[in-house]
């Protein structure tokens, strides 16, 4: 597979690869740029010069959240961690594929081809498991990134529950990861429900009865002052983001939506691309953008409704400033961007200037990170 030259996350190496060496990217080791001015946007109540930051996934360990700082992102998020270590499934693990049109349900079940090479923008795929370090490892190594944001950035950490065996045990694990999570000092928590997880659905946030108790119970152990977004897929059944919202309103700050969607991916031989048992993996990027768009709307429509004061933060297929501006002019407190970020990690630098916000390269041949 051609190598993407300017890889942060590097497809071509394991996640433990990328976790002990990582990040990588020519140049962008030795850059640091920082934002002129006065932070005046507010991402949840905390200052930042730009409203779009980064989403949970392509940032791996604090080095990777506190690389991303260095390069000028103000929101930046720990990728999704759990209250005990948890294994990452078999390379590969992200993979470029041949989607050139918006996905679809028939697409997605028909299977979408790998391609041989990254090129952007684009629709790749990726399956990881929510892999997560011990809390003994991740706890200090993010409290280490949350403290290195400057004024005008903010680090989030994302977590998620891991199933049990009963409902019980599986919202425990929410309190128990919510727990470790706040111990970091991130001023905002990221609930991911939009993982395979336990409830009667596949998907958490499927289950508005489960999404509700486990959204209570984290919010219960965290308390009041951290702020606690709440993470899901695209729903097609408008009564069931209703219901959703209805459950889950009450105790978050917000909504980020869209986490990837999931389709058949294969390979030209027509054989499961990321092997057997793994026949469907998520698909982010370009073509998923309709979807990350129409959620913003829906959601707004449905929290304006329910008079709830509810921050939505639109992710999907965001590459460059009009399509944040797009998510924004639907209804969007925040953006954020994860394949954008992978295919170009200094995009923040263009983005901003295009809006009218300097940046300003500081420090050359930084040593180590
Ligand atoms: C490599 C990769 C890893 C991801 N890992 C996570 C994760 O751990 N937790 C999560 O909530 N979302 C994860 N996502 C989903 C993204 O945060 C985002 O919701 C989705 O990719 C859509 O945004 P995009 O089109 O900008 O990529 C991951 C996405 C990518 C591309």
């Amino acid at each position: 597979m051609e190598k993407l030259t300017s890889a942060f996350y590097d497809p071509n190496r394991s996640y433990q690869d990328n976790i002990l060496d990582g990040p990588f990217g020519e140049g962008l080791k030795d850059e640091k740029y920082i934002t002129e001015g006065t932070p005046k946007r507010s991402f949840l109540g905390n200052l930042v010069y730009l409203d779009l930051g980064i989403s949970a996934g392509p940032l791996v360990n604090g080095k990777a959240v506190k690389r991303a700082l260095d390069l000028g992102w103000d929101i930046v998020t720990y990728k999704t961690v759990r209250s005990e270590q948890y294994p990452v499934n078999g390379y590969p693990n992200l993979l470029p594929t041949r989607l050139d049109q918006m996905l679809n349900s028939e697409i997605a079940e028909r299977g979408i081809m790998v391609a041989r090479s990254f090129s952007f923008p684009s629709s790749p795929t990726n399956s990881f498991g929510v892999p997560s370090l011990p809390p003994d490892i991740w706890v200090p190594d993010a409290t280490d990134a949350v403290q290195y944001a400057k004024y005008g950035q903010v680090v989030v950490v994302s977590l998620q529950g891991t199933p049990k065996g009963s409902h019980e045990m599986f919202v425990q694990d929410h309190v128990d990861a919510a727990k470790y999570a706040k111990k970091t000092g991130a001023k905002i928590l990221c609930l991911n429900q939009s993982c395979p997880n336990e409830g009667t659905s596949h998907l958490l946030c499927l289950d508005p009865l489960m999404s509700g108790r486990t959204a209570e119970a984290v919010r219960n152990e965290i308390g009041d002052k951290t702020k606690l977004l709440a993470k899901i897929c695209y729903f097609s059944d408008q009564d069931l983001l209703k219901r959703y919202i209805k459950s889950v309103g009450p105790f978050v700050d917000g909504i980020v939506a869209i986490n990837t969607m999931a389709a058949r991916i294969i390979t030209e031989e027509l054989k499961p691309a990321f092997g057997e048992g793994r026949e469907k993996a998520g698909i982010s990027g370009e073509y998923i953008r309709p979807y990350g768009l129409d959620m913003t709307r829906r959601i707004a429509g449905i929290a304006a409704d329910f008079n709830f004061n509810i921050s939505i933060i639109g992710v999907g297929g965001i590459f460059n400033k009009f399509h944040y501006l797009a998510y924004k002019e639907a209804g969007a407190a925040g953006c954020e961007m994860a394949t954008g970020f992978l295919a170009s990690p200094k995009a923040i630098l263009d983005i901003k200037s295009g809006l009218g916000i300097s940046t300003k390269k500081v420090v050359e041949n930084l040593s180590g990170s």
